[in-house]
């Protein structure tokens, strides 16, 4: 069976590509002259625009016509030709056959300038059409007068078609409709197939986008943890260059806070996970720096964390950090005077419902007037400030020293805590 015409493959000109090349040109060919050689006719697969994704003649009848009628097109360029309105074959197959089926979504089976009939069937995918697959299929007419309107129609004596006519062997009816059947089967393949990489596509893009979300993410926490770093920098070079001790604790204290707040940044920049933080690394990372600040171990201060498992989004990430920034920075400040030693605990411990941030001393503890709701500098303020912002509450507990507890809800969406249990 030679497939192709000597005016060349049409598929060549297929510019929409989809069936196409979602199928490949060879198991196309392969599909459709599987179900041609029950009929030995001429067979077609569109693109939804009328690009030819597979064009196959098997019968002398439909080969001689189709040849024909090609040439009365007057050139020698496929593109031109089939523009031409002449080519009755390409005219029927595609206009009244192909892209009739697609504009109905139904089977279309209807006579052809040739003298046979083609049955076309629209291919879908997700509901929508997508292209076409069809088949001719009969006998070559016997009636004279039909003969010879076909003869006319393409332009040749009437004996020039009785040597293919003659040669087509008729299929029984059984054939003509095993193979419609088949057609079906193969245009749900197709569509089914074409789902698939749509599917694939999609999955393929939503993975790009995600992964560019993340790289921008990470860039744009590199990049605020870089400038608070600078500033943070400049606070100390100031604090330094100041004679008078409070106006110096105070830049450092500020730089402190900064260091918090660019922490977070600097975690999430290097995390797999953009969108949180683990508090446990976190916590202790942070504690680090404040005890440095405070020469804490020299002083025969320990500060120990105790962390769960658990991950906050960026936000209540910072305000926990700030939290224990300050409460850690008042116990290293003012619970050890004159050289007393002891230790400061920093605790986050979560359960089904909220999340406790503890942090305690056993140092001195707080002035026996000081109020800790209301009163205070801007270290408890900003305590109670960002507790708010929590939406938690701030309870002093009994001790030797002083330990403050912010208790906060865990259930809204804005957290995303894991509790796998406690760490030691
Ligand atoms: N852990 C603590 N142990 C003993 N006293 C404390 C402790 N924490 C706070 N205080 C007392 O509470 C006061 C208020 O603390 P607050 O943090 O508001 O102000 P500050 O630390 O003095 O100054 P800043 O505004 O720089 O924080 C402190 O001056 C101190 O007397
Ligand atoms: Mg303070």
């Amino acid at each position: 069976m030679s497939a192709h015409q000597p005016y060349g493959d049409l598929v060549d000109l297929n510019a929409q590509g989809l069936i196409l090349e979602t199928i490949g040109r060879e198991v196309l060919e392969t599909i459709v002259a599987d179900y041609l050689q029950a009929l030995g006719t001429s067979a077609a697969v569109y693109e939804k625009n009328g690009d030819y994704a597979a064009g196959i003649f098997t019968s002398g009848w439909c080969r001689f016509l189709d040849l024909r009628s090609r040439e009365l097109c007057g050139t020698s360029d496929n593109r031109a030709a089939l523009a031409a309105g002449r080519w009755h074959c390409h005219e029927s197959c595609w206009h009244d056959a192909s892209e009739a089926s697609m504009s109905r979504g139904e089977a279309v089976d209807v006579a052809c300038r040739g003298g046979i009939r083609l049955y076309a069937l629209p291919i879908v995918a997700r509901g929508e059409v997508v292209g076409s697959i069809n088949f001719g299929y009969g006998t070559p007419p016997d009636d004279p007068a039909e003969l010879a309107e076909v003869a006319q129609r393409y332009d040749v004596p009437v004996e020039r078609l009785l040597g293919p006519k003659k040669a087509y062997r008729p299929r029984s009816d059984e054939v003509i409709e095993n193979t419609k059947r088949h057609l079906a089967t193969t245009a749900r393949l197709i569509g089914a197939l074409i789902e698939r990489r749509f599917a694939s596509e999609e999955r393929d893009a939503q993975r790009r986008l995600a992964l560019e979300r993340d790289v921008l993410l990470k860039e744009t926490h590199h990049r605020v943890k870089s400038n608070l770093q600078v500033i943070s920098s400049l606070l100390h070079l100031q604090a330094r260059k100041l004679a008078d001790a409070a106006a110096r604790g105070a830049l450092l204290e500020s730089q402190g806070r900064l260091r918090s707040i660019a922490l977070v940044h600097e975690r999430t920049s290097r995390a797999d996970d953009v969108s949180t933080v683990e508090m446990g690394g976190y916590l202790a990372s942070l504690v680090k720096g404040v005890g440095e600040l405070f020469e804490a171990a020299a002083r025969g201060i320990a500060i120990v964390v105790r962390c769960d498992d658990v991950s906050l989004d960026v936000d209540d990430a910072m305000h926990c950090g700030l939290v224990v920034n300050e409460l850690v920075t008042n116990a290293l400040k003012h619970a050890f005077p004159h050289g007393r030693a002891g230790t400061v605990e920093v605790a986050l411990r979560g359960d089904e419902r909220s999340l406790s941030l503890t942090v305690s001393d056993d140092g001195i503890g707080l002035p026996e007037n000081l109020d800790f709701r209301k009163g205070g500098s801007l270290g408890l303020q900003l305590v109670r400030a960002l507790t708010e912002q929590l939406g938690g509450t701030l309870k002093k507990a009994s001790g030797p020293g002083t330990s403050f507890v912010v208790r906060f809800p865990d259930q809204r969406s804005s957290y995303r805590t894991r509790l796998v249990g406690p760490r030691p």
